[in-house]
């Protein structure tokens, strides 16, 4: 099994994943968000500090970054949902633009990674619910000088071998993004700026080699290791990987409220071959794309969640009606959306994120 963070594999085996790369398994601690308590967030490292810091009422904070590459789709999503819980606990939260991540691993010029950031990326995760004004945005490429410095110490502290044995096959341009990404992690513990604390990142589970990383470094440096929550993939529509390559596979965040409704019909359902079958047996819940996107993204209430998975287990609801239902969910959503993200964009106007 590997773990890349530049790969295009998914993930089905989370248990196996867990036991090879000693990941940790989320346990139910009363967080109150669906991601934790639904088991969207399976593994962690750390997160028990974190969260006992926080409980403590010691300074913690989190940090996350989001490369502008391709449209912004429901999988990053979940990504900014947890960005705001956390935010809206009071906790410190520090947003990256990684475009220089881009630029190493995508070939993906400033001027576009900038463009993409500043009209689709950051007015989406505003209108998904995250409060600029309260928050640390920053790209990569337009950071305080501290950040570079920091940046270039930590090229000095780790061997090539080291990197491959995170990393496997490894690029100069890669590692360059693996750096300035210890960097990002980092970087909040320095004296410039705010002092040895636990820092926690939310992210997929593609991103584990970058946090084991990031804790070995920490560990020479006399730093407090970073924690981590890791969540699964979200499923493409069609039952792959959910990928910016592939505009069928997702509902990307830009979709039209019209689109996004016509991908919805195609959803990859559990249903059975035939109606007879299925009300006999109850749909194959587990398989459902239909389902995965309720339970993540558009069926907040645990009540109303319940209800659907026990009359589609029981036969009581055929797919066809299920889809009926995921179409009313999607239009509001989306339209809800466009209209908040049209105001965001006047906030991310007054910006000045790049150089
Ligand atoms: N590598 C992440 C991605 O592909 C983006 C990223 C850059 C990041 N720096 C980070 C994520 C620091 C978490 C923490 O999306
Ligand atoms: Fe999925 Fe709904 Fe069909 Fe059940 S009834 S398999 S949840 S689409």
């Amino acid at each position: 099994m590997e773990l890349n963070p530049w790969g295009s594999e998914t993930i089905k085996d989370y248990d196996k994943l867990t036991k090879e790369f000693g990941i940790e398994r989320m346990p139910q601690i009363g967080v109150d968000n669906h991601y934790f308590r639904r088991g969207i967030i399976f593994g962690h490292r750390e997160f028990d500090k974190f969260w006992a810091d926080y409980k403590a009422g010691k300074k913690v904070s989190i940090l996350t970054g989001i490369m502008p590459s391709g449209p912004m789709h429901l999988g990053h999503k979940m990504v900014v949902d947890q960005c705001a819980f956390y935010q809206g606990l009071g906790i410190k939260t520090h947003v990256l633009i990684a475009d220089i991540e881009a630029r190493t691993t995508r070939g993906i010029s400033k001027e576009e990674a900038e463009r993409l950031a500043l009209e689709e990326y950051l007015p989406n995760w505003i209108a998904l619910g995250l409060d600029p004004k309260k928050a640390d945005i920053y790209a990569q490429s337009n950071r305080s000088i501290p950040y570079y410095s920091f940046y270039s110490l930590l090229s000095g502290r780790v061997t090539f071998n080291e990197m491959q044995a995170v990393y496997g096959d490894i690029t100069p341009g890669k590692m360059t993004s693996a750096l300035v990404q210890m960097g990002d992690i980092l970087h909040l513990q320095l004296p410039d700026y705010d002092g040895p604390h636990r820092v926690l990142v939310p992210v997929g589970a593609d991103q584990d080699p970058h946090i084991r990383l990031a804790r070995g470094f920490a560990e020479k440096l006399g730093l407090e290791k970073p924690a981590a929550t890791f969540h699964r993939f979200a499923s493409g529509l069609d039952g792959g990987k959910m990928s910016s390559s592939k505009p069928a596979s997702h509902i990307a965040l830009n979709d039209s409220p019209e689109v996004a409704v016509k991908k919805s019909v195609d959803v990859l359902t559990g249903g059975r071959n035939t109606a007879a079958e299925q009300k006999k047996l109850g749909g194959k819940i587990d398989e459902c794309v239909v389902y995965e996107l309720y339970a993540y993204h558009f069926i907040q209430d645990d009540k109303e969640l319940a209800e659907i998975y026990r009359k589609c287990t029981k036969g009581e609801m055929l797919c066809g009606e299920c889809k009926q239902i995921l179409k009313k969910k999607v239009e509001k959503f989306m339209s809800d959306l466009a209209k908040k993200r049209e105001k965001a964009k006047k906030q991310v106007e007054k910006m000045e994120l790049f150089r």
